[in-house]
């Protein structure tokens, strides 16, 4: 007879299924964290980190064959998971994984599972997600491309702001005053 997997031992499909339910009720009533999630309807999101809950504890392996390998650190690269939002998200993992009621060993292997999976999560320290402030990282560089061209580039108030680098336009030329900032070749 085959070992019964952790997915088993914790109570197979109606565990995972309460677990997400109660987690994502938690969401729901959290402004702060709830901002974060894109979509209007939580239900496919909670759907995801169901089907991704059960494929690592040994149930059936749906995530991979419908999202392909997880890759969670690319996945939350769109959004801002800050220390605080880390939290937030495992006060309502915590709430959801105590209503469980497991047996002591292995509620602390699912929920010291989620401590180390959340710390590891945790992408920015200023607020902006790591897709933001690699748009205006590569906003920075087209901007130092163009002054290595001779071009002059002004910096706009926004700077380092969510909208990235505000480039000012080019100087207005005029012919023959001398105060072009460009000289008429
Ligand atoms: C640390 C705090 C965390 C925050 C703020 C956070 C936030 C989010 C957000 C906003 C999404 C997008 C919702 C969607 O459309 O699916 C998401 C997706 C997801 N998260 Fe997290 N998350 C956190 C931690 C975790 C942890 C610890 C895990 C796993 C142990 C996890 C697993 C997932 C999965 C599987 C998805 C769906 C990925 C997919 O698109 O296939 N998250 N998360």
């Amino acid at each position: 007879m085959t070992e019964p997997t952790l997915y088993d031992q914790m109570g197979g499909a109606p565990a995972f299924e309460q677990l997400t339910r109660v987690f994502y009720e938690g969401v729901a009533g959290d402004p702060e964290l709830r901002a974060l999630y894109p979509e209007a309807d939580l239900g496919p999101a909670e759907r995801r980190l169901r089907m991704f809950f059960e494929q690592y504890w040994g149930g059936p392996k749906t995530y991979g064959d419908e999202r392909g390998h997880p890759r969670l650190r690319m996945r939350h690269a769109a959004f801002a998971v800050t220390p605080e939002m880390r939290d937030r998200w495992l006060t309502h993992m915590r709430a959801a994984v105590d209503s469980l009621n497991l047996p002591p060993l292995l509620h602390e292997t699912l929920w010291d599972y989620c401590d180390r999976a959340a710390q590891s999560l945790v992408n920015s320290y200023d607020g902006r997600s790591p897709l933001e402030t690699q748009r205006d990282q590569s906003a920075g560089a087209r901007v130092a491309l163009r002054e290595a061209s001779g071009e002059s580039v002004t910096i706009g108030p926004d700077a380092g702001g969510r909208s990235g680098l505000g480039i000012a336009p080019p100087p207005v030329r005029s012919r023959g005053t001398g105060e072009s900032a460009y000289e008429e070749s």
